[in-house]
């Protein structure tokens, strides 16, 4: 089965759930004119010139090794071969960031052993990074006990970092931790900020040094980070998530609860001839409302245009300068169904669109549903490479 029972999640509910209230959320992450908002525990760094700024130049242009150690272990699909990581070096990706599902190899409680067959897999992945001058930040991904109940998870959510820590604590500072993958529902950032002190608190044990990196909740959205607070340690680098425009990026997607059904959309908008979507999708108003600006408005205000994200970089830049944190846009990308050509289109703008504001990108994916690199052909998807990397050779 291409997308198994687990990738059926309730991301997009959520999403779903704030589209009466969209506002709130666009004005704090589109607003140009920033005005810092965070409770006030959240001290500005005064120096900028910190080791995470310094880390943070080594992830730069990166890909998510997506599909594979994250997702479910008896359904997984993807394999990755050494060979693979030359190839990503050799396109121009500077990192690798791994998304692993660690509590899927956790025993039982107190203790939480994880079995050494993950961190074979793990080992695999980062010294295979490593030898090709590939960056990589290793993450917890999918942990869903700590989004269903973050107060009772968090005793093994620390366990499992003690043992990550432990086994990698004499690896080079070009491996990083990021501490949890998208955040969401009962684990909002308010939450998860004295979760993620202690966590990193515990892994400074063992690891005085090492680059953290946390997202705030919300799935690691943008609007998530007004509300962050991060204890005083300079070495902690903050990453959010952004798929926008949502309707282009997860065209067709089976694991947005219906969010996403119109496929044949294209980037930019508008499309030469109006989509007109199925009647038997029984699309909803706010659904129908976005086509009919997609498939009317102009090029400068269309919905499927880098309108969807410009505004929030700039957010971010503002954000990240006034608080002395690096920021990290861990996770973009469109999936397979949209066509190649707005795919190629869609990467471009929204890697120049990053670059602009000075932040480090990393892609979904490298090689699964919303890949870059077509093991089939060992090349990149047409576009690909001239997108990301403004080279076609
Ligand atoms: C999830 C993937 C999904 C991607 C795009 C990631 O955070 O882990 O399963 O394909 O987002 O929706």
């Amino acid at each position: 089965m291409k997308f198994p029972m687990k990738r059926i999640y309730l991301k997009f509910l959520l999403m779903a759930a704030l589209l009466p209230f969209p506002h709130a959320l666009a004005q704090a992450a589109t607003d140009d004119t920033f005005t810092p908002a965070n409770p006030p525990e959240m001290k500005p760094m005064a120096n900028h010139d910190t080791p995470a700024y310094r880390t943070l130049a080594w992830f730069q242009r990166g890909a998510n090794l997506g599909d594979y150690l994250e997702a479910n272990r008896r359904w997984r699909q993807l394999e990755v071969s050494a060979d693979e990581f030359v190839q990503m070096k050799k396109e121009g990706f500077d990192h690798v960031r791994v998304p692993i599902g660690w509590h899927q190899y956790a025993g039982p409680g107190p203790e939480f052993t994880l079995e050494p067959e993950i961190f074979a897999k793990v080992d695999f992945v980062v010294t295979n990074a490593l030898k090709n001058n590939l960056a990589v930040m290793i993450n917890l991904h999918h942990f869903n006990a700590l989004d269903q109940n973050p107060t009772h998870a968090t005793a093994e959510f620390l366990k499992v970092w003690q043992q990550i820590a432990t086994h990698y604590q004499a690896f080079p500072p070009q491996l990083i931790f990021e501490l949890d993958n998208e955040p969401h529902d009962q684990a909002t950032t308010a939450l998860m900020n004295p979760i993620y002190a202690q966590t990193i608190k515990e892994i400074r044990q063992t690891n005085p040094q090492r680059t953290l990196v946390v997202e705030p909740g919300g799935w690691g959205g943008i609007g998530g980070l007004k509300d962050l607070v991060l204890p005083p340690d300079d070495n902690v680098i903050v990453s959010v998530h952004c798929y926008d425009p949502f309707n282009f990026t997860h065209q067709g997607a089976t694991w947005t609860s219906g969010q996403t059904p119109v496929t044949g959309i294209v980037f930019p908008g508008p499309p030469a001839q109006p989509l007109v979507p199925d009647p038997k999708l029984q699309l909803k108003d706010y659904q129908l409302s976005w086509i009919e600006k997609y498939n009317t408005l102009p090029a400068d205000k269309n919905p499927s245009s880098p309108l969807a994200f410009t505004g929030k970089f700039k957010y971010l830049r503002a954000w990240s300068d006034y608080y002395g944190r690096p920021i990290h846009l861990g996770e973009f990308g469109a999936y397979t169904k949209a066509d190649g050509q707005s795919r190629a289109n869609f990467y471009a703008t929204f890697r120049q669109a990053v670059e602009a504001e000075k932040l480090g990108w990393c892609i979904w994916d490298w090689s699964g549903g919303f890949r870059y690199w077509d093991k089939q052909n060992n090349a990149p998807m047409p576009g690909m490479r001239a997108a990301l990397f403004g080279k076609t050779k």
